[in-house]
């Protein structure tokens, strides 16, 4: 819900290793740095998220009485003559947010040579998520488990939307995804894999929070989809049916669940600073 109590069609996502995402939110192919992205909540009115459309003045205003703001935007842009600007708030808080570093997880300390720091369980569905039944690395492959990341000697960014099975009645305007920009029938449903990074503190799931619970998110892939997603042309090959025991769909919840990182999200460089 926005600041002026606008409710909104898309479950916020978590803001773990952004520094590293080629294109920001759920299906915009446009939005690439976090600089463009902060103008979105700020001045966005469809929906309003923090409402200060043609309120620039206002929000500039209230900064330059805080003396605490003001210096530290000095000190932040000494060889500005305004350091109190639109750009210089987007830069500060794009600067921010790329300190947003998750590499902890009991999943990070395994890779790193730790073999006691994943559960036997874990462990089984690590090789679940990574293999063949799975699937589930097409998409949410790499470090940061999306298949769209940008890093220091990337050759070529890849920037790849794709249509999970959800049920069609979740891909009505305005989260018809990818087709929200290109108006292809073809694109209808297709989102950007999120990063599954602390995904067990994140519910709930998917673009519209349509999904409550990692187990059910288990379901809905060995499913092969929601609803009438099961049928849908747009449908990513990579999603189909596919049978887990009961058992081993929880071995895929406790691998998901080694990816939290509470070094990360007790930092208290991250707390709220008031
Ligand atoms: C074809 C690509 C693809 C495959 C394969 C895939 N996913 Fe996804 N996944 C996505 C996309 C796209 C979304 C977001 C869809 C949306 O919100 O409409 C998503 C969302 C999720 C989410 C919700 C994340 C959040 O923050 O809301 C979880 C958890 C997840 N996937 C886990 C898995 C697991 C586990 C597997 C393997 C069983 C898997 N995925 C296979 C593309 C894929």
């Amino acid at each position: 819900m926005g600041s002026t109590g606008q409710s909104h069609p898309r479950n916020a996502q978590h803001l773990s290793n952004i520094a590293y995402n080629v294109r920001q939110t759920w299906a915009n192919p446009l939005l690439k740095k976090l600089e463009d992205q902060a103008r979105v909540p700020m001045f966005g009115d469809n929906p309003v998220e923090l409402g200060m459309k043609d309120r620039e003045d206002l929000l500039l205003e209230r900064l330059e009485n805080d003396p605490d703001y003001v210096s530290k935007f000095k000190a932040a842009f000494p060889s500005d003559s305004n350091p109190l600007s639109i750009l210089n708030i987007t830069k500060a808080l794009s600067s921010f947010q790329r300190t947003f570093i998750s590499g902890n997880s009991a999943y990070d300390r395994y890779q790193a040579g730790d073999l006691s720091a994943l559960s036997a369980s874990a462990i089984r569905g690590k090789n679940l998520f990574f293999g063949e039944r799975g699937e589930c690395f097409h998409c949410h492959g790499g470090f940061n488990f999306t298949d769209t990341i940008l890093h220091l000697g990337t050759v070529f960014e890849e920037v790849t939307f794709h249509n999970n099975g959800l049920d069609s009645s979740r891909f009505v305007s305005p989260n018809g995804g990818l087709y929200e920009f290109t108006f292809q029938e073809s694109d209808r449903g297709k989102f950007r894999a999120p990063s599954l990074r602390n995904v067990e503190l994140t519910a709930p799931y998917m673009h519209d929070g349509s999904i409550p619970d990692l187990l059910s998110v288990i379901n809905h892939y060995t499913n092969g989809g929601t609803g009438d997603g099961t049928t849908n042309p747009n449908r990513d090959v990579f999603v189909r049916s596919f049978s887990l025991s009961e058992s081993e769909k929880q071995d895929l919840v406790e691998f998901l669940k080694s990816l939290t990182d509470t070094e990360f999200t007790t930092n208290p460089k991250f707390e709220d600073p008031f």
